[in-house]
């Protein structure tokens, strides 16, 4: 078994990939991994040149790659990726809904009610519609679903409700749908990441006032490796299991977040 950046892996070499939400961030370092282990890679996300650059990026590597311009509140959207990755590049082996974003920081009470539905929409159903679109392509290929949620997924963090709602959410569809696959051969689990040095870590660090540095250092004491993860930590992580080698984790909720503890009390 090797690593994503390490060469081919079992399960992964030679079929089709497709992340939603490629175009940047953690969604970027999943197209390299997954393409660096030999995959082909749908790029989905409503960022079209973003999602371009990447996808050309892949195919420089002389890997197949293609950028669907597609967006994950919308069904029909996800249909017409679907048919899309399928015909250019063969059934979807491995899904991975990814895209998200981070929606309004502060008080619930001060929440923009336009803001937190679409929050909500993006997060959940920006989850449940892809895995609707394409996961007939998965159980043909008895392949893998990979949800992105986060740490606060797991235990609640203050402030910007409607994103933490939404990352609470998504475990019980995960759930069952591990349940209603596995008789395809399918396994479907989601990644809780800590905090990742994406834009969405410096939305933050600016709503909050602080510069990247203060954040990382204030934000990630309550780490045991206290520093923000890069995103090809979360890549890495995402790719052995849905490689072959992982083929007795299921329906699991795996947090990658550098050993989140809570505040501890002097002894
Ligand atoms: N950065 C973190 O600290 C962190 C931690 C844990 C989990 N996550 C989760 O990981 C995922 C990726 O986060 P990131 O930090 O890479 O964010 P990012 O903002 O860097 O990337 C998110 C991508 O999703 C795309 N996107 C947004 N709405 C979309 C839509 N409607 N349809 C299609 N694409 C859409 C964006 O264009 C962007 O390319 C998100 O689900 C996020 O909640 C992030």
């Amino acid at each position: 078994m090797t690593t994503s950046r390490g060469g081919r892996l079992s399960g992964i070499d030679g079929v089709c990939a497709v992340i939603t939400g490629a175009a940047n961030g953690i969604g970027a370092a999943h197209a390299d991994a997954f393409a660096s282990a030999g995959a082909s890679v749908a790029c989905l996300d409503i960022d079209k040149a973003g999602a371009r650059r990447v996808a050309d990026g892949i195919a420089r590597r002389r890997v197949q790659s293609i950028a669907i311009h597609a967006d994950v509140t919308s069904f029909q959207s996800m249909r017409e990726a679907a048919a899309t990755a399928r015909e250019t590049l063969g059934p979807c082996r491995h899904l991975i809904a990814n895209a998200g974003i981070i929606g309004p920081l502060g008080p619930t009470a001060d929440t923009d009610e336009n803001a937190r539905r679409r929050t909500l929409d993006v997060d959940v159903t920006g989850v449940t519609s892809p895995v609707k679109a394409f996961v007939t392509q998965v159980c043909d290929e008895s392949g893998t679903i990979m949800i992105a949620s986060l740490v606060s997924g797991l235990r609640g963090w203050s402030g910007s409700i409607a994103y933490h709602a939404s990352k609470h959410a998504v475990i019980g569809p995960m759930r069952s749908w591990a349940n209603d696959f596995a008789t395809h051969g399918v396994r479907v689990n989601a990644v809780y990441p800590g905090r990742v040095d994406t834009a969405m870590i410096d939305i933050q660090a600016e709503a909050n006032g602080l510069s990247h540095s203060e954040s990382e250092s204030l934000r990630a004491k309550d780490q045991l490796v206290e520093r923000f993860l890069a995103p090809q930590e979360v890549a890495d992580a995402v790719i052995w299991v849905s490689s072959d080698p992982a083929a007795m984790v299921n329906a699991v909720a795996l947090p990658v977040d550098g050993g989140l503890i809570e505040p501890t009390m002097p002894s």
